[in-house]
């Protein structure tokens, strides 16, 4: 292993490491349901999440779907931690009864929602048998999208089902992940489920498996977008329009000729300019990017990218579009996977675990 891979797997593995801990059972709400002898989830094998996360850095989620055989829409999920970018049938059984919470992660591409549904169920509800839809991936306890930025409140980004019955509602998420977690306390416990992947029109959180260039966008909205990798990355922005546009266009309205309408460039610390549209570049030690360690603000007009990346050496990389309502924003960034020049280079934001900080 390279000080590069060794580097990421280090950073991968302290968000895969204990994956779905105590705070997750929380989140299911079954604290002190939870048996005695149950032992938290820690990876048994969390290389295969650190395997299968790299091997997404080959391709894009289509790509990887258009690689599959047409057929083989059928999948029977029997890793613990299972991700998949593939539309079709899902299938697990318990063939062990230890009651430890495994989680099925499902993405697709940036402008497309997740629908989810549930074909079958069999899951006593004794013994604490439960499945979850949730709107959203969660790691360690902490969520994306961020439950600060996530336009649903949380109690009704989670459904919980068991026992045996037909579910008729079919689930949409809200972005391009969805979580299906599950915990199954006696042996041969029973669900499917069937994954769509629908057009969004207006996507706002995204949530990356590779390198990719994305225009983050407001519609307008008040609102706050995140775009997030589960690796650490360099930032180039591309291309930046945030704080300038009034909305509804240039020329509606008095606003008109308040508006610089000369190329301002990359303007830097807009929020401590009073600014209330810019977008923060950062880091995060776990999933959820609302305690992002800021290495830059900007905000104003530019068409060409900005000279320096902003490197960040975390979990966690979000690009943050904050948008008040009052400007029709966009920011393009290119995201890429830090390599080793980087890492022996300079880095804006540092939220490595201490040992290998030196
Ligand atoms: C967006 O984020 C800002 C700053 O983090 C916060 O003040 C504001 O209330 C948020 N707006 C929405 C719609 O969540």
């Amino acid at each position: 292993m390279s000080p590069t891979q060794l580097l990421f797997a280090v950073v991968l593995l302290g968000i895969t490491g204990p994956a779905m801990s105590a705070r997750s059972m929380e989140v299911f709400g079954m604290e002190g349901k939870v048996p005695k002898n149950h032992h938290m989830v820690t990876l048994e094998k969390p290389s295969k999440l650190l395997t299968d996360l790299r091997s997404f850095s080959t391709g894009t989620a289509r790509e990887l779907m258009s690689k599959r055989p047409k057929r083989s829409s059928e999948h029977h999920i029997t890793d613990c931690i299972f991700m998949s970018s593939e539309e079709g049938d899902y299938f697990h059984k318990a063939t062990v009864a230890d009651g430890t919470v495994c989680g099925a992660y499902i993405f697709t591409e940036p402008d497309q929602n997740i629908e989810i549904y549930i074909s079958y169920l069999n899951v006593p509800c004794e013994n604490g048998g439960l499945v979850v839809v949730v709107d959203g991936w969660e790691l360690n306890g902490e969520f994306f999208p961020s439950p600060e930025d996530h336009p649903r409140p949380m109690r009704t980004r989670m459904t919980e089902l068991c026992g045996q019955k037909k579910i008729k509602k079919v689930f949409v998420s809200s972005q391009n992940v969805a979580l299906i977690q599950y915990r199954m306390p006696a042996r041969g416990s029973s669900f499917s489920f069937y994954v769509r992947f629908i057009k969004n029109p207006n996507p706002c959180n995204i949530l990356f498996q590779t390198d990719d260039v994305y225009t983050l966008r407001n519609y307008g909205r008040k609102s706050n977008c995140s775009l997030s990798t589960l690796f650490p990355a360099t930032v180039t922005v591309a291309a930046l329009d945030v704080g300038l546009v009034p909305v509804g266009g240039l020329s509606s309205g008095p606003r008109r000729a308040a508006v610089i309408e000369l190329e301002t460039g990359i303007v830097h610390k807009c929020q401590m300019k009073g600014l209330e549209d810019y977008v923060q570049i950062g880091g995060s030690a776990g999933l959820d990017n609302n305690n992002l360690m800021v290495a830059d603000t900007v905000c104003g007009l530019a068409s060409k990218p900005g000279k320096h990346p902003n490197v960040i050496a975390c979990d966690t990389t979000t690009v943050r579009l904050v948008s008040s309502g009052e400007y029709d924003n966009s920011v393009t960034v290119y995201l890429r996977q830090l390599d080793e020049q980087d890492i022996n280079g300079f880095m804006d934001v540092v939220c490595l675990p201490d040992e290998i900080q030196k």
